[in-house]
């Protein structure tokens, strides 16, 4: 890649577009900086930006981005950015390095709160209730299936064998892990889900791992197993998820992720005991981390080197 002099960069997200714009260094003069929050905003300037720097970003406006080099999106994720649209010439890149730490915690976090049965503490102590009936049960011990093995998955399995649960894998290559007992590849996913307690899917979703969780899959698992989805919610179908729930056919379920966001008020999956309902933030967005990785990558751009977190399009991630 040849040295650029200048770069006109375009900051995209709904929410926040003008502090991830802030963030953005680049030696003065040699970068132009624009931020836009809706599509509207977007289409005044996007046939003139070089580079999108994005969270959902319209794909209905790439047809428009005649200049398009380079888009690097804000999220591990990025089957939002790869539309039939984008032009094969555009390079995609990612932000690694970020959410492994973050989605460890909440992962470890939300099965401590099964173990540890805070959901049935905060309840007695706001029934002024001494529940010594209920009784608190061992992480150790227990095994975690993590569907995908990438770098936030691998973070997460650390996380957890540092707490003493076994942890079993999948993942596409069926290539061993540090601290990974077991890593089954995909065609054996339902034995690999029978042997979880907890069964957590941070795989990328791809036309090959849409829907990857469906009534098989739930029917596999353990009556006591608990599901922690915090990578996209079209991973689970989720009619056969509420299905499973009511049957209980598993324990429940902590979701991070779904199929529609918001999740819409009269959606079956906000009414159970046992299912635990965040608003997409097991990975939060934090400016300062993320600009870390985009303006390492901008020095790269304008001094015409290789970037880094580069999207494999075929792979879909
Ligand atoms: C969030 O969902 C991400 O892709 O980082």
């Amino acid at each position: 890649m040849a040295a650029r002099r200048r770069a006109s960069v375009l900051v995209y997200r709904p929410t926040g577009a003008d502090t991830f714009a802030a963030r953005v260094r680049a030696p003065r003069g040699r970068v132009t900086i624009h931020a836009a929050s809706t599509a509207d905003e977007a289409k005044a300037v996007i046939g003139e930006v070089d580079v999108v720097w994005a969270w959902k970003f319209p794909p209905i406006l790439y047809e428009k981005a005649a200049r398009l080099a380079w888009l690097e999106t804000m999220g591990a994720g990025v089957d939002w950015a790869l539309a039939p649209e984008l032009p094969s010439s555009v390079t995609v890149t990612r932000a690694a390095g970020v959410f492994g730490p973050w989605m460890a915690e909440y992962t470890l976090g939300w099965c401590l709160h099964v173990t540890q049965r805070m959901g049935a503490y905060g309840e007695a102590q706001r029934a002024r209730q001494w529940r010594d009936d209920v009784v608190p049960d061992r992480l150790r011990g227990k095994t975690m299936v993590i569907v995908g093995l990438g770098e936030i998955g691998r973070t997460i399995a650390r996380t957890a064998r540092s707490l003493g649960v076994r942890v079993v894998g999948v993942s596409r290559s069926g290539r061993r892990a540090p601290g990974v007992s077991r890593v089954y590849r995909p065609s054996h996913l339902g034995r690999a889900l029978a042997e979880g307690d907890f069964v957590v899917l941070v795989t990328p979703l791809t036309a090959e791992t849409r829907g990857l969780i469906g009534e098989r899959e739930l029917g596999a698992m353990k009556s006591s197993a608990w599901v922690v989805n915090i990578g996209r919610g079209a991973l689970v179908d989720e009619t056969a998820l509420v299905k499973s729930l009511d049957a209980k056919r598993i324990a429940g379920a902590v979701l991070d992720v779904f199929a529609a966001e918001p999740l819409p008020p009269s959606h079956p999956l906000w009414t159970f005991d046992n299912v635990i309902v965040t608003p997409h933030i097991a990975g939060p967005d934090i400016p300062e981390e993320l600009a870390t990785v985009f303006n390492g990558n901008l020095a790269r751009y304008l001094a015409g080197r290789p970037l880094r977190h580069v999207v494999d399009r075929q792979h879909g991630y």
